[in-house]
């Protein structure tokens, strides 16, 4: 038996099998209203046979913003997009959780509302490069802006707009909803060791580098309850982006057990950073192993699992619960079938990752199996 297609329960919602459609950030809700709608509910509900969907990365205010067209979850018109996307998939039979994202410093002011500084924990400009869209529509590729530190008495703020975006979220009837501690965003940022060398309550040791991420799933997990609050980690650093400090592992360690005492839905560990701004390095399987111990619950992994073969040996061996796949996703609407049937799986045209309208986002078939 393939342990990808057995079914698991993630704290009360069942999901028919254990292949996972990673969050992907696709660029196609326009901005400046960055809404949702029909587009976004034919990708999703194609794809409503996986376990469940994680769906893209979703502002949760304006200052949350750094890449062109991405949608939020912080207004009417985007929750009432949502709604269409989210009423799709269930009725195709599907379950859907939203990833609540605030980038952090890695933006740029043209994104910004009113082209103010993004904000981050330290005022010090990330390595990345940003992609900003110029007046006559062409895009240019220009350095991240320096971001402000935000002052201690903005944090709750920040926190609310987690809460609010979670909110926003239940009554556009998702499932629930993934906290993006990962990739480098503010969380991250917030968790760095190397980058957050606040001296309030908001940074320098473990437990304060952790306050703001325990403060969003306690933010979502009001609005949600914490049974139906998912969280993401990169636990083995992000390279260039944020690099490693020595009690980065005691932190991940500790993230991983306080995550678990809450009975969050699942813990989503992404093996590093990938593409231009860092490297998959290796995996630190003790890590892994640790963080699983600690949380004691169900353990999404992604990015070291990167091959349906891998995947299954991960699963069978317990170190994840599921797998949460990402441009394969992109290119096959109906993994989970095929990997049940042992179908070959289509490959992704990267070309299409971003762009316009449902070119290399809708169009790739599914094969008939059934
Ligand atoms: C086009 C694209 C968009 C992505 N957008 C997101 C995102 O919105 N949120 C996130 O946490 N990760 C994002 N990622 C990372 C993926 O979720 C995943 O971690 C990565 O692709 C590695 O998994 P894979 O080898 O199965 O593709 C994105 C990756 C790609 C290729």
């Amino acid at each position: 038996m393939n342990p990808l297609i057995q079914p698991i329960d993630l704290r009360g919602l069942l999901c028919p099998n254990r292949v996972f459609m990673a969050p992907l950030t696709r660029q196609r809700a326009k901005d400046p209203d960055c809404i949702p709608g029909e587009l976004q509910a034919v990708h999703y509900s194609q794809r409503a046979a996986y376990g469940l969907l994680i769906a893209e990365a979703t502002q949760i205010s304006p200052e949350g913003k750094g890449y062109p067209n991405t949608p939020g979850i912080y207004s009417a018109a985007q929750v009432a997009g949502w709604k269409i996307v989210t009423d799709r998939v269930h009725a195709a039979g599907g379950r859907i959780f939203l990833q609540l994202w605030h980038v952090g410093r890695i933006s740029h002011t043209a994104h910004q509302p009113n082209g103010q500084s993004p904000v981050s924990c330290v005022a010090a400009a990330s390595p990345a490069k940003m992609v900003i869209v110029r007046a006559d529509g062409t895009l240019e590729e220009v350095p991240a802006s320096m971001p402000r530190a935000l002052e201690t008495n903005e944090m709750p703020r920040v926190v609310r707009d987690y809460e609010l975006a979670a909110t926003n979220a239940k009554v556009a009837g998702f499932d629930g909803v993934e906290v993006h501690g990962a990739n480098g965003y503010l969380i991250n940022q917030f968790l760095s060791g190397s980058l957050n060398t606040r001296t309030d309550a908001w940074g320098g040791s473990v437990e304060n580098r952790l306050r703001l991420l325990m403060s969003a799933v306690d933010a979502a997990g009001a609005a949600f309850g914490y049974a139906k609050v998912g969280v993401r980690l990169s636990p083995m650093g992000n390279a260039a982006e944020l690099p490693a400090a020595p009690d980065d592992r005691e932190l991940m360690l500790r993230a991983a057990r306080e995550l678990g005492d809450r009975k969050c839905a699942y813990l989503h560990l992404f093996n590093h950073y990938f593409g231009a701004h860092g490297w998959n390095g290796p995996f630190d399987r003790a890590l892994a192993e640790g963080m699983k111990k600690n949380f004691n619950g169900p353990v999404v992994l992604n990015g070291y699992s990167r091959d349906v073969a891998s995947a299954e040996r991960d699963v069978r061996e317990g170190l994840g619960d599921a797998v949460a796949f990402g441009k394969l996703a992109i290119s096959n609407p109906d993994l989970p079938e095929r990997i049940r049937d042992g179908a070959p799986l289509a490959e992704w045209d990267a070309s299409q990752f971003y762009g316009v309208g449902g070119k290399g986002y809708n169009d790739y078939p599914t094969l008939v199996t059934k």
